[in-house]
């Protein structure tokens, strides 16, 4: 049931841009939810008369924010890779693993073997784990079918996550991830991927369309088939872009306009110049950076420079990015990207809203989505201080506790 409340002795970090860079950080705070959206957010000492005889609910001065935003995640799949993180620690890299019919292909095999019960039953563990951190909005993607008939199956699962937890999904179609064991790409391209993708948007299934433009998976050519068809079904696109290695993938993201470049460690200042002309995010993962002991990272002074938003996301998949904490991948974009706190907080929530071309979400503001999170921390910086801690006390989710 939603109802009409003020959140009182609150400090709200609004993220609101308009309040000018940093956190838009209002002490003593009150916010009006009104039904499913914020009526008002300001000093509680300004509190419109009208809002006055409203139920007060009292936070004892914790920290408020628009909710949480994990705008890049893979999260339905089978199996695991435990075995691909030894043989890392043996030495050797993901791009051999990949090549030698490990890597995203191995989950391939466990995601088509699985039903779509059990594949649901471990994507809702996982989106627990989301929520349970102040999440609301989680975007899914598939990729690890290969074929029509398991790409479907993973995109409706990430569908049934929003009708068995209060949580929002948005799809992403991905069947350009990885080439399928024997296939030859182009082929693969043009007689599986988009007809699936075809198949898939019939359904209603599909939010945006992704690719992973590596050496290892398709050339920009066949990425570009790929966003061609999207364009022609009028979807977004974005792209697993400069992750490994330099293969322009960030440049042709930007030529569709699409929502986002993700990893984009290998970008050079032009390709962050085009994202800037394009109004594409950024999304950084350093959960696969770490996880794969990569040196590279990606061009965040360019990115700051030229203006380009920077989101931050979990990148949750078994192999590059078994990380399952958004609070931590801020800490380690912080950490080892250098992001300041102020700009990994805007990254999971203003611009990881704009990753996925939510405008109603990811600020706290009137006519906002009332997704909000509130945390037993004094100050905003605490959320990417932490390691391993997690200091959510509640979460709102279009208004509802
Ligand atoms: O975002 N880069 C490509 N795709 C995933 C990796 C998936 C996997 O290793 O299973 C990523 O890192
Ligand atoms: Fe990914």
């Amino acid at each position: 049931m939603t109802s009409s409340f003020v959140m009182s002795g609150v400090t709200a970090a609004t993220m609101d841009p308009t309040a000018g860079p940093g956190y838009g950080l209002i002490q003593d705070a009150a916010i009006v939810v009104s039904g499913p959206r914020i009526a008002w957010v300001g000093p509680a000492a300004e509190l419109p008369a009208a809002h006055a005889g409203l139920e007060h609910r009292r936070f004892d001065g914790r920290l408020v924010t628009p909710a949480l935003i994990d705008c890049h995640t893979h999260i339905v799949h089978g199996g695991n890779r435990a075995r691909e993180f030894e043989m890392r620690l043996e030495g050797v890299s993901y791009e051999e693993i990949a090549r030698a019919g490990g890597g995203i292909v191995s989950t391939v095999g466990a995601t088509r073997a699985a039903c779509e019960a059990e594949l649901l039953h471990t994507a809702l563990a996982r989106v627990d784990a989301l929520i349970a951190q102040g999440v609301a909005t989680v975007e899914v993607k598939s990729g690890y079918g290969l074929d029509r008939e398991t790409e479907l199956k993973m995109l409706r699962v990430a569908r049934a996550l929003a009708r068995h937890r209060p949580v929002r999904v948005r799809t992403s179609f991905l069947g350009a991830h990885a080439v399928p064991k024997g296939a030859d790409a182009d082929t693969y391209i043009d007689e599986v991927c988009i007809p699936a993708l075809k198949a898939a948007q019939a359904e209603g299934l599909v939010d945006a369309v992704d690719g992973f433009c590596e050496g290892i998976a398709f050339d920009t050519k066949q990425i570009a088939r790929v966003f061609e068809a999207a364009q022609s079904l009028g979807l977004p696109v974005k792209l697993h872009a400069e992750q490994l290695s330099h293969q322009g993938g960030t440049a042709l993201a930007a030529e569709y306009r699409a929502l986002s470049a993700d990893h984009v460690e290998y970008a050079s200042d032009a390709d962050a110049a085009a994202l800037a002309a394009a109004g594409s995010v950024a999304v950084l993962l350093p959960g696969a950076f770490y996880t794969l002991h990569e040196r590279k990272i990606p061009p965040v002074q360019a990115f700051r420079d030229r203006g380009v938003p920077m989101a931050v996301g979990t990148d949750w998949n078994p192999g590059s990015s078994p990380l399952g904490s958004l609070l931590l991948a801020m800490n380690i974009a912080c950490t080892l990207f250098r992001l300041t706190p102020a700009e990994a907080l805007a990254g999971t929530t203003r611009n990881a809203a704009r990753a996925l071309g939510l405008k109603d979400c990811g600020v706290i503001a009137p006519g906002m989505r009332a997704d909000l999170a509130v945390w037993d921390v004094a100050e905003p910086a605490e959320l990417s201080y932490g390691i391993g801690i997690n200091p959510s006390h509640a979460r709102i989710f279009a208004g509802e506790t």
